[in-house]
């Protein structure tokens, strides 16, 4: 695939803890415990929740002086958010839990066994995720994009890194494929300017939910201006308990939703 090579290169610990983390990893919390409930009363006989990320990069970061973490989850005020939430982001400020290991730990808590499958090509933080995985947790080496389509997991997280155009194409084909499975997933971007996003929402049909944290101003930039999250339609509804305003405002961001443009539903 064209442009492997440079999203290879992407590293996400300097990012860690930003401000698409805190967006990212709220929502992500609050579905994942929706569904591994669910999964609970539903099946009586023990089968694990089956987690599957088609990007996790190491699982466990460290943060250091000067990070991205500063003006995401070191800026978040916890005051107006529900008490759970607040403590996923009540960071010692020296290590912070990337969303797989963030799963693992709801899973323990709520006493589901759990499986999951994990990609990463990064050869550094696929040795970092096979050394914070347990037995339970596969991490592969290939395309993510390929692999987490056939992994019928209960939840699947897509999370590129976007560093090339192709993300944007491989990231909404999945997302349909998965869609048309019947899979539940969430699919995290972020946002430079509305055009990209505005595609992925026309393309796929369905709603985002974006934190901006800056204006777009009058021409492109490649500068971040916040990010959005598309959920399979399945578990959209969980999305309205969660106080996405709320949790937007807690680290200085606005809460707006995107809407397929009419002519794209047609
Ligand atoms: C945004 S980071 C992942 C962050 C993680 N999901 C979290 O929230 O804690 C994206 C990761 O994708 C990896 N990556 C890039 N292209 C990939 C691909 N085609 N398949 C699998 N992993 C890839 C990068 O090496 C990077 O570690």
């Amino acid at each position: 695939m064209k442009g492997l090579d440079d999203k290879v290169a992407y590293r996400h610990a300097t990012k860690a803890g930003n401000r698409g983390d805190v967006w990212k990893h709220a929502i992500l919390f609050g579905v994942a415990r929706r569904l591994i409930d669910q999964h609970q009363h539903r099946v009586q006989d023990g089968s694990p929740f089956l987690y599957a990320e088609s990007h996790a990069g190491p699982g466990r970061y460290c943060l250091t002086k000067g990070g991205k973490w500063e003006k995401g989850i070191g800026s978040v005020c916890g005051a107006s958010l529900t008490p759970d939430i607040a403590k996923l982001f009540s960071t010692d400020h020296e290590e912070y839990r990337g969303s797989w290991v963030m799963v693992r730990d709801l899973l323990q808590q709520m006493g589901c066994p759990g499986r999951m499958k994990l990609w990463e090509t990064d050869p550094e933080a696929a040795s970092a995720a096979r050394s914070n995985a347990s037995p339970q947790e596969k991490v592969c080496t290939s395309d993510g994009f390929v692999g987490v389509a056939s992994a019928n997991a209960d939840l699947t997280l897509i999370d590129p890194p976007y560093r090339a155009d192709d993300d944007w194409r491989a990231a909404g084909l999945l997302a349909q494929t998965l869609h048309s499975q019947g899979r539940s997933f969430l699919l995290w971007y972020h946002i430079a300017w509305p055009s990209k996003p505005q595609a992925l929402v026309d393309f796929l049909g369905l709603p985002s939910h974006e934190a901006l944290w800056a204006p777009f101003g009058e021409m492109p930039s490649q500068n971040s201006k916040g990010c959005g999250i598309i959920a399979s339609g399945d578990v959209e509804h969980f999305l309205a308990d969660l106080n996405l305003p709320q949790i937007a405002q807690s680290f200085h961001a606005k809460y707006v939703q995107r809407y397929p443009a009419p002519q794209a539903r047609t």
